[in-house]
């Protein structure tokens, strides 16, 4: 794992994505909003896949994607709401789902395509930015404003630490 920039993480396969979610799961409290960016493929699903594992929840009740759902709860340690936007047509489709209460819940929200609803998403939040570099290579920023600001500088320094130790213990 290389630091290619103190605020670029790479992933150099799906399960360092899902090593990522861990981490990014063990720092996140109830209430807290994650946005997921980044094209088809970009490895979005597989963060949050990572993330419900980091909270607990048994590999078998994961739904591989929420496609045609919109909104998918499970139930770990905290509750994950996990949205993915992709097929949503209007804002209004969020009123009807009742968005709020996932929201501003106690639970933890992660929502792909999240630049799809601009209009009711809250202004702080931890933004992941996810970019396909190669086959099994991500590019992946993490960030946030003020509380999310150090959530994202501990996520990433976790990250970075976990990558140097298992270099380490490759000589
Ligand atoms: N380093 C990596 N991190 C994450 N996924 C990877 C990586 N390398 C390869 N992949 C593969 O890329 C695909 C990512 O799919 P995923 O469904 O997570 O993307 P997504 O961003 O959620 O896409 P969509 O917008 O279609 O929902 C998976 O097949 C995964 O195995
Ligand atoms: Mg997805």
């Amino acid at each position: 794992m290389k630091k290619i920039s103190p605020d670029i993480l790479l992933s150099k396969s799906p399960n360092d994505t899902i090593i990522l979610g861990k981490i990014i799961a063990k720092n996140l409290k109830r209430g807290d909003l994650v946005a997921l960016l980044g094209e088809l493929g970009a490895g979005k699903t597989c963060l949050v896949k990572g993330i419900a594992l980091g909270l607990g929840v048994p590999e078998d009740h994961l739904v591989v994607s929420p496609t045609f759902t919109i909104i998918n709860e499970y139930n770990g340690k905290i509750p994950l709401f996990h949205f993915d936007l992709y097929r949503l047509d209007t804002i209004s489709d969020m009123e009807s789902i009742g968005y709020e209460d996932y929201f501003y819940g106690d639970g933890i929200t992660c929502i792909e395509w999240a630049d799809r609803i601009k209009e009711v998403l809250p202004d702080k939040y931890l933004k992941i930015e996810m970019e396909w570099k190669e086959e099994n290579e991500r590019i992946i920023k993490v960030s946030g404003e003020n509380k999310y600001n150090n959530i994202a500088n501990r996520i990433k320094e976790e990250y970075i630490k976990r990558f140097k130790k298992s270099e380490k213990e490759k000589i």
